[in-house]
């Protein structure tokens, strides 16, 4: 693996494979990974990186780099795989093989595409939560009561029980329906496929302590590596393709991404 190519107090970003950089790392390395690769959906990530490949070939993909994260995961360390259903069906019985244990399937509330005829509407990304063992940290995270945004009030009725309600807030359940799309143009990083810093925040903080070993292998626009660094979590970072708009994010330097203007076809492209 070549040497990263931007180092932090806390962390250090790698421009290339991540079964290149998974083959370099000892066993039990980290306490958390997160995964958000491409979803075999032909996106255009740079002319490094394939994102159409065959179904079985890209499970057999997958897999291969499941099995090293597992390997590289520290006893009650947490594993998560951001995908879609589809390929998240496939992949857990594969994490399974791989020696983690079952958690949770976190169905993440958000629009994927347009309706899709003779289909339901697709409305949930899957976020599988796996732990190698008894978990080792796990801070239950808490919400807000939910309130009325004109009157205040509460918007559910919790009879004789409301007045016995955690004042930290509600337990969080699988099923996680406060997550934005990163939309806005004054923080999008890149044209598709940021991950909302809220969702990663959550991840990380109950997953993690101070401290801890964060890897992402998929790097896209550092969403990841980014709250390691707002949350005081060392990280370990990698990505195959462009990693200027991650270097930028992390200097804390301007956006490169610049929106499609009107006629352009597809994603945004990068101010040189
Ligand atoms: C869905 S995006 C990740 C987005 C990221 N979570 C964010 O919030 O910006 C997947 C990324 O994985 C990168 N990638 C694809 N294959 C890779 C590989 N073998 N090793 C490292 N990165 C890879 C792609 O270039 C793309 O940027």
């Amino acid at each position: 693996m070549h040497p990263p190519i931007l180092t932090t107090d806390l962390g250090r970003l790698h421009r290339g494979d991540c079964l290149d950089l998974l083959a370099a790392t000892a066993d039990g390395a980290f306490d958390l990974v997160f995964a958000d690769p491409p979803f075999n959906l032909g996106k255009d990530y740079g002319k490094d990186v394939g994102d159409a490949r065959a179904e079985a070939e890209y499970v057999a993909w997958c897999g291969r780099w499941i099995d090293e994260c597992a390997r590289a995961l520290r006893p009650g360390g947490a594993f998560f795989l951001f995908n879609l259903p589809k390929w998240n069906v496939v992949l857990a019985p594969r994490i399974l093989a791989a020696g983690l244990e079952f958690r949770h399937w976190i169905a993440v509330d958000l629009k994927l595409s347009l309706p899709i005829r003779g289909r339901l509407y697709p409305s949930h990304y899957s976020l599988l939560y796996f732990t190698k063992g008894k978990p080792r940290v796990f801070h239950g995270p808490r919400v807000p009561v939910p309130a009325c945004r004109h009157c205040g009030g509460d918007l559910k009725d919790y009879g004789g029980h409301r007045g016995k309600l955690n004042p930290a807030g509600l337990n969080v359940s699988d099923v996680w329906t406060d997550i934005p799309p990163v939309r806005h143009r004054a923080t999008k990083r890149r044209g598709a496929n940021e991950l909302s810093e809220k969702l990663l925040r959550r991840v990380v903080e109950m997953t993690t302590d101070p401290g801890d070993l964060v890897f992402d292998p998929f790097g896209g626009s550092g969403t990841t590596y980014a709250v390691c660094e707002q949350l005081g979590r060392r990280w370990v970072g990698c990505e195959l393709g462009d990693c200027a708009p991650i270097v930028a994010r992390l200097r804390g330097e301007a956006s490169l991404f610049v929106p499609p203007q009107r006629g352009d076809a597809g994603r945004g492209a990068r101010r040189k």
